[in-house]
């Protein structure tokens, strides 16, 4: 995860655009370091990636014509779907977002009309575009704040007495009258500038209280507006827009050194990124290479035996309806301008244990033209998702604990262990996948996190075999239990 938002940054705007280009071998193997199996839905995912990108390389009368391979992803809970998508989007360097296809059923009362997708694609876009300009510009801007603290330490215009001194330092200086002085005094100012500069950034001054202006909140921010209909929001996001135009209200603060930084560095960065075009870049990011992850998309397919129906098919109906221009490319209003969808790759997926993808409208059948299936997952699985994924739990519980000086470590056996309780409590209870194995874990650590640092005195702990059974085989025999506690 942190790498590939690294190299995001390392390789910069050009290529921000263009997707980057991994070959669908290469995606695959990057997803295989956080997925475990999977492996048709990892191909399918790969190769619709790979065929935008070779869709932006053909000859521009044909471009148009090829569609994104839209896919629904089938499979039950837990078992990597938006996992996969999220790490897709990563890879990809870009803009996604995840909705429940089942809000747009209730749009106009707690729901949101079907276009809020996209607008929220734009603003996620416009945000990562923004955060990729301000590292670049970020050391001209720490350039520019260093001069700005000078000038707050060392007023530019300075009277001939020495001014390095530490505590005049903050005086404001009052004009030099002496004009034959005057050559003398920029010299000595020059001076304690540089000195000053070099304790500035030996970080010597950092707890040292200086005087700013710093711009208030923006009058925008203060504002709010609430409505049901995802216009509103579209009306608040211009409402705001308008009124951070108006001049701020400055005012003085005191601050130390090194919260000072912080803000005119924010405030550098800003002036230092021209917004229209980002804009325009995010938009164009969008419409190049979003990627619409739409969960539940089974939520909205109505069972042709009516079984298990809640709420109005016609609603449900309708938002597959709504969905439609949408994932056949249209152009939607956002605050930041017109955005054609026509390139979006969307990923929907659903459990489909009531529903099958043949519920859906066939329109919509249409556009999602590629169908993968993710397996249950197994007791093997269980154990290598514990163990191989660069974000795998036990690394995560064993980071958490190191940060408190104990070294936590598993035995094979007790890994094996927990792997088996997964597999039988989602056998015997209900298979909710992979998160079985958070829940299994808390439950096995819940006394050893609550315990240190106070009650704990060794620096290393062993999770073995017994120990999982101890804490955990009570539970699992009794089926009552596991349904409330795993
Ligand atoms: N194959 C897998 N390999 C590694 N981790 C997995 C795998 N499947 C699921 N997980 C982990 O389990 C959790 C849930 O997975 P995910 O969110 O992908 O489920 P899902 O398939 O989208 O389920 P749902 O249908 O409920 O949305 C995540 O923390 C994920 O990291
Ligand atoms: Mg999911």
């Amino acid at each position: 995860m942190d790498m590939s938002t690294k190299s995001g940054v390392d390789v910069g705007r050009q290529s921000s655009i263009a997707e980057s280009n991994l070959t669908p071998n290469q995606i695959v193997s990057q997803l295989d370091k956080y997925i475990i199996g999977q492996k048709d839905a990892k191909k399918s995912v790969a190769i619709a990636l790979r065929n935008r990108l070779r869709r932006q390389n053909v000859s521009d009368d044909l471009r148009d014509e090829i569609m994104p391979n839209n896919i629904i992803m089938i499979g039950p809970t837990g078992v990597g779907k938006t996992e996969i998508a999220r790490r897709l989007a990563k890879l990809a360097r870009a803009p996604f977002v995840k909705v429940e296809a089942s809000k747009f059923t209730e749009v106009g009362y707690v729901g949101r009309d079907v276009e809020s997708m996209i607008r929220d694609l734009v603003d996620q876009s416009v945000a990562m575009v923004r955060s990729e300009r301000s590292e670049e510009v970020r050391e001209k801007a720490a350039l520019l704040v260093e001069d700005r603290l000078l000038d707050i330490l060392l007023p530019p215009v300075t009277p001939s007495h020495e001014t390095a001194d530490e505590e005049n330092g903050e005086e404001e200086g009052s004009e030099s009258t002496a004009n034959d002085g005057h050559d003398k005094s920029v010299e000595v100012n020059r001076r304690s500038r540089k000195k000053m500069l070099e304790r500035l950034r030996n970080g010597k001054l950092e707890d040292r209280q200086i005087e700013m202006d710093t711009s208030g909140d923006s009058p925008g921010g203060m504002m709010q507006v609430f409505g049901p209909l995802g216009q509103m929001e579209e009306i608040g996001g211009i409402m705001q827009d308008l009124m951070s135009g108006l001049p701020r209200k400055r005012k003085k603060r005191r601050v130390s050194i090194a919260e000072a930084r912080k803000l005119l560095e924010q405030e550098e960065v800003q002036k230092l990124i021209d917004m229209d075009s980002v804009v325009k870049e995010a938009i164009n990011k969008v419409e190049q290479s979003g990627i619409v992850f739409i969960d539940e998309i089974d939520k909205i397919a109505s069972p042709s035996s009516g079984a298990g129906g809640k709420g109005p098919d016609v609603s449900r109906e309708g938002v597959q309806r709504d969905l439609l221009p949408i994932v056949e490319g249209s152009n939607v209003a956002t605050k930041h301008g017109m955005v054609k969808t026509d390139h979006v790759l969307f990923i929907a997926s659903g459990a489909f244990h009531v529903a099958k993808p043949s519920d859906l409208i066939p329109e919509l059948q249409g556009r999602f033209p590629i169908r993968v299936e993710l397996k249950s997952l197994t007791e093997e699985d269980f154990y290598l998702i514990l163990t191989q994924p660069d974000n795998a739990l036990i690394k995560q519980y064993s980071a958490l604990l190191a940060t408190e000086g104990v070294d936590l470590t598993f035995s094979e056996g007790a890994i094996r262990e927990i792997a088996r309780i997964a597999a039988k409590v989602n056998e015997s209870v209900e298979n909710i996948g992979a998160r079985r194995l958070h829940t299994i874990m808390t439950n096995l650590l819940e006394e050893l996190m609550f315990n240190i640092p106070e009650n704990f005195s060794d620096d290393r702990v062993e999770i073995d075999e017994t120990m999982v059974k101890e804490k955990l085989n009570h539970v699992v025999a009794d089926r009552d239990l596991s349904q409330y506690i795993l």
